[in-house]
């Protein structure tokens, strides 16, 4: 099977780069001593959620301007949402931009250190320049997406075949190093409010970016592989911690959580993630599935495929890796895993979101038109028919 390559993802694996490690990182005990260190002024605008707000900045009393993402509506990023968001906050009413959430948080600041497009829609689809133009420092509240240092920003967008509007909604992200974010922050402090399903998601998710890249056949290198690897160790560790402990069990290792998150995505910069990304990207445009569950409801079907196509290249490495962690026998390295995982967030079948008969076409289709950046990092290829066979056995 020949995975075609359009020119975006050509351009990406010409990268000759080794690793992109491009914002100054920083570790603090506390929001405040980051506020501190940064001087946070009336001319920064902070978004965040009043839920992090109220614990963590409200008492500091400090002059930035702090808006609410809820403000804007729930949810990922979506087109409308963008928008609100712009018209909320005066492109010349701030010099410097803090993010403090989630992945969605990170990825909406990162627009707003850029200079403003003509329409959201012409930005995602790449008519309508990215330009650097405020600094971003980005502060993760949830340890999963790595978007603290990575060059994307995903959104919810009105779906095109052929330039043409479908109807239809998917994911998308808009790629380009000018809005990695300048500084990046952790502060495992922060992770204490988030709720325990939503935790598991996002560490699903981190492990998943570990995966593809490890597993990315034409982008990885001999750095991004070592970000990977580690990343892999410690969410593993962190997962068999909890299985034997309990859900609370996280709260003594979230400072290795959100790290290893921000490996992964060190890792995925570089080295790309893949299909199982790109497959579960209308699954989240069209379904409103949270990101990392949406992964997580493709992953060990994906492992499984590529195991079952070709068990003894890459695969082996990684197999050997999870089993070291796990304690088991390469050979039974994905069942066991898969098994973890379910006893970490019990796994939802696809009906349960509301996937319907005719999603098993459509959903191969919105893949090969908007996914090429994520399917040609596939550790063994796909087709339409590959892809709807995944889509049936998550179902
Ligand atoms: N740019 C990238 O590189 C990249 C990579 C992966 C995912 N993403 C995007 O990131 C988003 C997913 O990010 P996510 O998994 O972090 O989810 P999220 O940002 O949607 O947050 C998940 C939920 O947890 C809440 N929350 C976050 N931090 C909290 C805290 N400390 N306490 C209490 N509640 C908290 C949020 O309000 C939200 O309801 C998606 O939009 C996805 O497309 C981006
Ligand atoms: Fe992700």
């Amino acid at each position: 099977m020949a995975q075609k390559m359009d020119a975006f993802s050509a351009a990406l694996m010409a990268d000759k780069r080794e690793i992109i490690f491009a914002p100054t990182v920083y570790k603090f005990d506390t929001f405040a001593a980051m506020a501190e260190e940064f001087k946070l002024n009336e001319r920064d605008v902070v978004l965040t959620n009043e839920f992090i707000y109220t614990p963590f900045m409200k008492d500091l009393g400090l002059k930035c301007q702090y808006v609410f993402q809820e403000k804007f509506g729930a949810g990922e990023p979506s087109e409308e949402m963008i928008q609100v968001m712009y018209d909320a906050i005066p492109y010349d009413s701030y010099d410097r931009v803090i993010a403090v959430g989630g992945g969605a948080i990170m990825d909406l600041c990162k627009l707003l250190g850029c200079k403003r497009p003509d329409t959201v829609h012409n930005l995602y689809f790449k008519r309508f320049p990215v330009q650097h133009e405020k600094d971003v420092i980005a502060i993760p509240t949830t340890c999963g997406t790595g978007s603290e240092c990575t060059n994307i920003s995903v959104a919810i967008v009105k779906d095109e075949k052929d330039g043409v509007l479908t109807g239809g909604e998917t994911k998308l992200g808009l790629v380009s190093d000018d809005i990695i974010p300048n500084k990046v922050c952790l502060i495992p402090d922060l992770i204490k409010t988030l709720p325990y399903k939503p935790f598991a998601c996002s560490a699903i998710d981190a492990l998943v970016h570990a995966t593809e890249s490890f597993l990315s056949p034409h982008r990885k290198t001999m750095t991004s592989e070592l970000f990977s690897e580690k990343a892999m160790d410690v969410i593993l560790k962190g997962f068999k911690l909890i299985d034997e402990k309990g859900q609370d069990a996280r709260f003594e290792y979230l400072d290795e959580f959100v790290t290893a998150s921000f490996y992964a995505g060190i890792a995925f910069l570089k080295a790309g993630c893949g299909p199982v990304h790109g497959m579960s990207f209308p699954l989240g445009g069209t379904y409103h599935v949270a990101h990392g569950e949406s992964n997580y409801m493709l992953f060990g079907a994906i492992l499984d495929y590529y195991d079952e196509k070709n068990p003894d290249g890459e695969i082996m490495r990684f197999k050997e890796l999870v089993a070291r962690i796990l304690g088991c026998e390469a050979k039974d390295a994905i069942p066991t895993l898969n098994a973890l995982l379910q006893r970490i967030l019990p796994l939802r079948p696809l009906r349960d979101c509301g996937f319907t008969e005719a999603d098993f076409k459509a959903f191969p289709l919105s893949v090969e038109a908007n996914q090429q950046r994520l399917m040609t990092n596939a550790y063994y290829p796909f087709d339409l028919e590959a892809e709807e066979a995944i889509y049936r056995k998550c179902f």
